[in-house]
């Protein structure tokens, strides 16, 4: 019998380009810092292009900031099989969290390459423009474009902190880019596959190496808008104050009690604030805050949503609010049959998994919305992400990146 294409993965090559990318946009205390459409962000799209192109890959992009890599088949007109994940990160992020994806999809290439295999339908391997959302909120933007959820015209109009447009961003990145061909956005896939980690504690509790996502909790995330007037803090009268942070407190408060889930499932989260003017003796004229809220059971979801504005409006006093949704997507399931084919290719390779559900949010999601999806998790210890503390092994990434190269390999085949 032949060694598996998976046997040409190369667990070294594949942590030292983990390390070579954490360089990019690395904080001074151990994690990275290379939010969407960056220069550190388009620097890692370079970096990844670099090394597949090394590969004999054709890099391409696309109009949402998306950036390719194929690795040719035999058949051209073959729809191809996309994997991938992103390279963008929070503010204070970790090394792994959708670097991953990207490189274990990149080292199944690797190996596929060394194994002198050329299947069927090509593969391209895929880094998404803002998955984080932390720039430019809601996340998961190019993906979206990607599958004709959300159009380009509304994604470029979204503003960062500084009022800078994505549009405006996209321009910039696309012009370090150049060099890069660009194509049409397109739809036409055969299947997607994203590897990532886990980023909750349960593999590495439950001593297995590869979960096999079932689905994606449901998730809606929302923009609170409370307008007050500013006032002088030692002159005017609390009858006369129209505090926008008093206002923006008892909302806070009112939405804590009614968000509160005995059994945890709910995640209810703010995670950004800001007063304006933001000065010690000027009343608050105006807050903005951000509510992300998660629930595996859409019906849940949907309910709970759905009063967040009620809440807010009762607890204005003499403030004006308004709650304006950015973005709504229900819990979604993976193909039975996607899912059988990462079991199968554990299973061949004698890996440990178990079935597991994603209660953050990725990619994959708005991918499964045009071809049949799954997702493969690793380990990431302690559960710690979104944090410049996480971490994973060696092996365990190298494990991963065996079992997507199998399950890339069947359906590049097929
Ligand atoms: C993705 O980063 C998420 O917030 O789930
Ligand atoms: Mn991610
Ligand atoms: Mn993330």
């Amino acid at each position: 019998m032949s060694a598996p294409i998976s046997s040409y993965v190369s667990q070294e090559r594949l942590w030292h380009r983990h390390e070579q990318l954490a360089l990019i946009g690395a904080t001074a205390t151990g994690g990275v810092n290379r939010q969407a459409l960056s220069p550190e962000d388009v620097a890692a799209c370079l970096q990844l292009v670099e090394w597949g192109q090394a590969l004999g890959m054709q890099a391409s992009r696309d109009a949402a900031g998306n950036v390719f890599l194929t690795l040719p088949g035999s058949d051209a007109d073959a729809a191809p099989v996309l994997t991938g994940s992103h390279l963008d990160s929070q503010p204070t992020g970790g090394k792994y969290d959708g670097v991953y994806g990207v490189l274990a999809a990149l080292e199944a290439c690797e190996a596929i390459r060394a194994a002198g295999l050329t299947p069927r339908r090509r593969i391209e391997v895929v880094a998404w423009m803002n998955e984080e959302g932390s720039r430019f909120a809601p996340g998961m933007m190019g993906s979206a474009v990607f599958a004709g959820v959300r159009r380009l015209a509304d994604i470029e109009a979204v503003q960062d902190a500084q009022g800078v447009r994505v549009g405006s961003a996209l321009r910039e990145a696309a012009e370090a880019l150049s060099a890069i061909p660009l194509r049409p956005l397109g739809r036409d896939v055969f299947g997607y596959v994203e590897a990532h980690i886990e980023q909750g504690p349960l593999l590495e509790r439950l001593g297995k190496t590869i979960g096999v996502v079932t689905g994606i909790q449901g998730k809606r995330t929302f923009q609170v808008q409370v307008q007050g007037e500013a006032a002088h803090a030692g002159t005017s009268t609390r009858a006369e104050r129209r505090d926008a942070l008093m206002a923006a407190v008892a909302m806070v408060g009112a939405l804590n009690v009614r968000m509160h889930d005995e059994l945890d499932v709910l995640k209810f989260t703010i995670g950004r604030f800001s007063v304006v003017p933001n000065a010690p003796s000027v009343v608050p004229s105006g807050v903005m805050f951000s509510i992300d809220l998660r629930h595996p059971e859409s019906a849940v979801l949907l309910e709970l949503g759905d009063a967040i504005e009620a809440i807010c409006k009762a607890n204005a006093g003499p403030c004006d609010v308004s709650v304006k949704e950015l973005s709504k997507a229900m819990s979604l399931e993976f193909p039975a049959d996607m899912r059988k084919r990462i079991r199968d290719s554990s299973n061949a390779l004698g890996i440990s998994h178990m079935d597991i559900l994603s209660t953050a949010g990725h990619d994959a999601r708005y991918v499964h919305e045009v071809c049949p999806s799954a997702m493969v998790f690793i380990p990431c210890h302690k559960g710690i992400t979104h944090n410049e503390e996480e971490s994973i092994t060696a092996q365990d990434a190298a494990a991963g990146a065996k079992v997507l190269t199998e399950v890339l390999v069947g359906l590049a085949l097929s």
